[in-house]
């Protein structure tokens, strides 16, 4: 139908005869002459054509998103359009040919739109048109392609395992299908592969890896859908060194053949306590400084209340210095930190600039010249600076300091989109103590192998266990999670009860597994990476929502679709099922 696409004639083209297809972008008729800009996939090409034409009338007529195929020659340009790769020719119209009509559209097809959300989702197939999404989708696509090659090349097989199946692991909540076979049955859709890629190793496939759908029933955001796409990977034989190697290698690839950028490896690595200590959270951003420093000892005999009952009640005070930004931070903008904050249960924000070399700002009275000698070199600060200080429980601590160090990084042009900062966070604490069930529960997953001096303290001592377990950070997201897995039947069984399943639940729940593991297991560990979130960063995306092709709303809803939908009294009848109202 066509001999070129849109995205390829150059000057030396000039003079052949061709035959383009695409959608009207644009229509102008300047002097007499029509200009339509010709869009497909690959970009556009500017078509003209001349009153004389027999064709005018129908170029005239055509609108914006009409599909059209084009017979002509291409010309040189006399005005040269230096923005887009075909912009020194154009093509000569000599016949015209409408394939399709067009409605108006409710969005404008357009890289800058300033359609809302619900727009762009409802009308899914025309926000795809623009050639941002487009090259979204094309950069998810070569992505994968790098990552299968890679995986590949380094002779792991790719194996899909079921959707279909029994609940998983991953702690959020279950995606359940109710069975029609099975009254009263349901299968729980997989909040990963785990437990099947675990199975695959001891059924000794040795080296595994999918590029496969996950669900989870969790709390939308940004860098969060519930149905999205995981590179999963297993290997067995190895260790903690194998798995940071072979993801390293594979994401040096993907960068190299996506964007074009080479990373240096291997990444760094920091343990999680040190992330919580140097950065307030365990998936810092690397691209930048701004590290937390703990002033509790520092500041402990001054005489301010709220330091003193802090630290009496077993609470920290740490603080941050916003280099150079003394002046861009007014008060009035400085409460507006202060209540970002407090979105995170900090109850105030302390500050204190130094300008004209003296410190000012609320901290500073409390100050003797020794502490203030002190603090400054602790937090190293010099003319123009200005430091954000925070007084609380740990966890709050850290929390709020850890939100405010990333907004102050957005804010003070410190997250420069084309760096890419990898991590390695590692060494985590086996449990989580969850307040609301008054129980251990895996930090991970319950089948993370703790280090191996933890072994016999998982019931005996569970707050002190560290585990072979690690995350791979990039850009302040968490790109991926994996562990060296357990192997062995009585850590499993330990490991199990230390987060208060009975026998009765771990054979309810597990048993399938655990009956496996009976059977010859090797040693074996892997990772799984977000490939949305992969794609979401390179593509410098603000949203998740941006690099999938048909996602759901922050409300779990398709507003294209309509799904979730109700489904008929025959339906539920056939699987048996009652709604409660
Ligand atoms: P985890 O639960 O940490 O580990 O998930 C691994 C990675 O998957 C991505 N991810 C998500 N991406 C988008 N939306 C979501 N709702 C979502 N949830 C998770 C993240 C995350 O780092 N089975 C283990 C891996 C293993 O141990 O091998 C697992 O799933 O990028």
């Amino acid at each position: 139908m066509r001999t070129h696409n849109n995205g390829e004639l150059r000057i030396k083209n000039v003079g052949e005869n061709v035959v383009l297809a695409g959608w009207v972008a644009k229509k102008r008729n300047l002097g007499g002459l029509i200009f339509v800009d010709l869009r497909d996939r690959e970009g556009i090409t500017q078509i003209v054509c001349k009153p004389e034409n027999k064709n005018y009338p129908i170029l005239e007529s055509v609108r914006n998103e009409y599909v059209i195929k084009i017979v002509g020659k291409v010309i040189e340009r006399e005005s040269k359009n230096k923005n887009i790769p075909t912009g020194e020719v154009e093509v000569d119209c000599q016949e015209v040919s409408i394939l399709s009509e067009a409605e108006a559209t409710p969005m404008i097809i357009t890289d800058e739109t300033d359609a809302l959300e619900d727009v762009r989702m409802k009308y899914r197939y025309l926000d795809l048109r623009r050639p941002s999404m487009q090259k979204n989708l094309i950069l998810r696509h070569n992505i994968t392609k790098a990552v299968r090659n890679y995986f590949d090349s380094k002779d792991f097989i790719e194996v899909e395992t079921p959707v279909f199946g029994k609940t998983t692991p991953e702690g959020a909540r279950d995606y359940l299908v109710p069975s029609r076979v099975n009254p009263g049955k349901f299968y729980a859709l997989p909040q990963s592969p785990q437990l099947y890629k675990q199975l695959l190793m001891v059924a000794g496939l040795e080296k595994y890896y999918q590029i496969v759908k996950c669900f989870r029933d969790e709390d939308l955001r940004a860098d969060r859908q519930m149905e999205f796409t995981q590179i999963d990977v297993e290997m067995s034989f190895i260790d903690e060194e194998h798995v940071y190697q072979v993801i390293e290698g594979m994401l040096k690839k993907v960068m190299k053949e996506t964007k074009n950028v080479d990373i240096e490896i291997p990444f760094p690595r920091i343990s999680f306590d040190e992330s919580m200590d140097r950065y307030g959270n365990d998936k810092p951003d690397t691209r930048f400084e701004m590290e937390l420093k703990d002033i509790t000892e520092l500041v402990k005999d001054i005489d301010f209340s709220l330091f003193k009952n802090t630290i009496a009640e077993g609470g920290i005070i740490k603080g941050i210095n916003a280099k150079h930004a003394a002046s861009k931070y007014s008060r009035k903008e400085i409460d507006r930190l202060t209540e970002e904050v407090k979105k995170y249960k900090a109850k105030g924000l302390l500050w204190s600039k130094f300008e004209n070399n003296t410190l000012s700002g609320p901290l500073a009275k409390y100050l003797t010249p020794e502490v203030s000698c002190l603090l400054m070199e602790k937090l190293n600060m010099t003319e123009g600076d200005i430091i954000f200080v925070v007084a609380d429980t740990k966890n709050i601590v850290n929390a709020s300091l850890a939100y405010l160090r990333n907004l102050l990084g957005k804010e003070l042009n410190l997250t420069d989109p084309n760096k890419f900062s990898y991590i390695w966070v590692n060494n985590w604490p086996s449990f989580e103590f969850d307040e609301t069930e008054q129980r251990y529960i895996a930090a991970h997953h319950p089948f993370t192998s703790p280090k191996d001096e933890f072994k016999d303290q998982l019931l005996t001592h569970p707050e002190k266990c560290y585990s072979k377990c690690y995350d791979i950070v990039l850009n302040g997201f968490e790109l991926g999670s994996g562990s060296i897995r357990i192997h062995d039947q009585k850590v499993q069984s330990d490991m199990f009860r230390a987060i208060g399943l009975t026998e009765e639940e771990i054979k309810q729940k597990f048993g399938y597994f655990v009956d496996a593991l009976k059977f010859g297991t090797p040693p074996h560990g892997g990772i799984a990476l977000g490939l949305d979130r992969l794609a979401m960063i390179l593509s410098n995306s603000p949203s998740i929502r941006d690099v999938i092709a048909f996602p759901k709303s922050a409300n779990a809803i398709c507003p294209m679709s309509d799904a979730p939908t109700t489904v008929s009294e025959a339906q539920l009848k056939e699987l048996k099922l009652e709604i409660r109202k």
